[in-house]
């Protein structure tokens, strides 16, 4: 049984530093990308508050595909250059997204959504996926969060 849980009143950073080593202690050793992208997933809606939302897209040619996830079922394929997670794997830089509504041409999965934050997975200098997660809270995702999930994406860019 895997039992990574984050202690209880953590600063933002810490707990994304907690959640970085679970995540590399749960992938060690395995390199089945569906397998470790949802164990990642289940692991970001245990570790992070407040999240409607908690998974990956993968890049595959244009298109961003939806990956594994944590939260009500999601928009399949995505061009990329669209929405939050297109302009993300296009750019290749996080977006952090304070109200949805207010960003032009966000795909509204769910519509609880307030807030986003993607960050891309970089792999020998290709996005190769991107991490999003979505919020019902209005402007849930600071500049900490966006430090932690680069952090995270980095760490596991080898092993998904
Ligand atoms: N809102 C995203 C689409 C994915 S869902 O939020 C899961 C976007 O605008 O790219």
């Amino acid at each position: 049984m895997f039992d990574f849980a984050p202690d209880t009143g953590l600063a933002t950073p810490e707990r994304y530093r907690q959640m970085r080593d679970a995540a590399l202690a749960l992938t060690d050793g395995e390199s089945d990308t569906i397998a470790n992208m949802a164990n990642l997933a289940a692991l970001m809606a245990e570790f992070l508050p407040d999240l409607n939302w908690a998974g990956f897209y993968r890049v595959s040619g244009r298109e961003l595909v939806l990956g594994p996830f944590i939260g009500r079922p999601a928009c399949i394929r995505i061009p990329v250059g669209q929405g939050v997670c297109g302009a993300a794997a296009e750019s290749g830089k996080t977006q952090l997204v304070e109200d949805v509504h207010a960003f032009p041409g966000h795909i509204a999965c769910d519509a609880a959504s307030r807030s986003e934050l993607v960050v891309p997975i970089v792999r020998d200098g290709e996005v190769i996926a991107v991490i999003d997660l979505d919020s019902p809270v209005q402007a849930r995702f600071t500049q900490e969060d966006a430090a932690g999930l680069e952090a995270l994406a980095t760490a596991i860019a080898e092993r998904v």
